[in-house]
């Protein structure tokens, strides 16, 4: 794991980017974390592709950033290690496993509770990579967070 802020200035002048690490160590380790313009990440490489998401659950806040990488019905999930959510990389949705109690034989359907988890874009370029944090007016909640309300929560805990 590596940490690193790096401000990258953006094109629009608008969108928030920085520079997460080289491409090679992610790859290498399979996750980076990263603070960008305050916000901490956890970058993961995970069957080719990068992905980049809110380092802590939305949940309670747990330690998302260790899940294990899991396929439920063919979309790639982080397992959070505290309560097992699975949560899609690509998207940050919350899945389920829902019984139908008046058949609870019956093998259990995966649904979807949308969107819980903020996920970001990465992109790379000559070899460093970036990771572009999502439209923060779209509320997520694992904005939580990141918030200075939790902050000042974990100050007092
Ligand atoms: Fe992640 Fe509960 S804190 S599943």
């Amino acid at each position: 794991l590596l940490a690193a802020e790096l401000s990258m200035p953006s094109a629009d002048g608008g969108v928030l980017s920085a520079f997460v690490g080289k491409k090679e160590d992610v790859v290498r380790s399979g996750r980076a974390l990263a603070v960008v313009h305050g916000r901490e990440v956890v970058v993961i490489h995970h069957a080719g592709a990068f992905y980049a998401m809110d380092r802590l659950c939305y949940h309670a806040g747990g330690p998302l950033y260790l899940g294990d990488i899991e396929d439920v019905e063919g979309r790639q999930c982080i397992v959070c290690p505290w309560h097992k959510y699975r949560i899609t990389l690509a998207e940050g949705e919350g899945l389920y496993q829902a019984v139908d109690p008046r058949d609870p034989q019956r093998r259990a359907s995966w649904g979807s509770k949308g969107p819980k988890q903020r996920t970001h874009a990465v992109h790379e370029e000559s070899g460093d990579l970036f990771v572009t944090l999502s439209d923060l007016s779209l509320r997520r909640e694992s904005d939580y967070y990141q918030s200075e309300e939790y902050q000042q929560v974990m100050r007092n805990a």
